[in-house]
């Protein structure tokens, strides 16, 4: 792995336009370069994961998400209300982003960002209630979610947007496709604390990981996506989209 710095010899000019015209004038890629546009959301994701004002960008590691609501209705194998509160998201500044479509000159097209990371972790409180394949679950208190090696596709198509005589860039159809390779579930207090109970629903949705992830894979994608939609949609309501890009 190369060091920030290092990366930063290697293409020495973007990140001294970013480090230099930064907030004022963010022009650092040119229409559709999509690999000036990767290095310029990794040089964000990682050096400005506490957010930056001038960009609009919040945190985003930890990232703090309003209440998380995934509710799956329907006969299938996996019925629940799940909801995280007070959570934090760690781990999004490891991001790498690996393939950029769109962001070219007509914003009004689909754009898609693919990125890679070691582990992301949903830690804070729970409360679920419903049945996960075989079994009635129920509880609320602490859990840690991880997804070991996570990549997500994030794609949106870009609607224009005129306010004073500028075109902003507003999302929309917007999707979060994760792929992840395993998946790490600790739910603490199940059952009101029942140890025996409470081991033996942890033990099995980590056996059975993939089902569950599978099963929840929609309700997952509307309710993280609003999540990352946001993030996204502060960044590009802070300036006309022409003011992102060189010509
Ligand atoms: C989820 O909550 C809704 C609304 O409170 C309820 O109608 C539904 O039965 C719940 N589903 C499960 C699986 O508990
Ligand atoms: C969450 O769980 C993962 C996997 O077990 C662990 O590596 C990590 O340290 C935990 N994080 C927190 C904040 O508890």
């Amino acid at each position: 792995m190369l060091t920030f710095s290092a990366k930063c010899l290697l293409i020495g000019l973007l990140c001294a336009s970013l480090k230099a015209e930064f907030p004022n004038d963010p022009k650092p890629c040119n229409y559709g370069d999509s690999e000036c546009i990767k290095k310029l959301f990794n040089y964000l994701v990682q050096e400005k994961k506490e957010g930056d004002s001038s960009i609009n960008l919040l945190p985003i590691d930890p990232l703090i998400p309003e209440d998380i609501y995934i509710t799956q209705g329907g006969d299938g194998p996996v019925q629940l209300n799940l909801t995280f509160s007070n959570s934090q998201i760690l781990g999004l500044s490891k991001a790498v982003a690996k393939e950029v479509i769109g962001f070219g000159k007509d914003l009004a097209t689909k754009h898609e960002v693919i990125f890679k990371m070691p582990r992301v972790t949903l830690v804070g409180n729970y409360a679920i209630s419903g049945k996960i394949l075989i079994f009635p679950v129920q509880g609320e208190g602490t859990c840690n979610v991880t997804m070991v090696d996570p990549e997500f596709r994030i794609s949106f198509k870009g609607i224009p947007e005129e306010k004073d005589g500028n075109t902003f860039m507003k999302l929309t159809n917007f999707r979060l496709h994760p792929e992840t390779k395993r998946v790490i579930y600790q739910f603490d207090n199940l059952f009101n604390g029942d140890k025996v109970l409470g081991d033996t629903v942890n033990k099995f949705v980590n056996e059975n990981w993939k089902e569950v992830f599978d099963e929840l894979r929609v309700p997952f994608d509307k309710s993280f996506g609003a999540v990352f939609k946001h993030i996204i949609d502060e960044v590009f309501n802070k300036y006309p989209y022409a003011k992102y890009f060189n010509e």
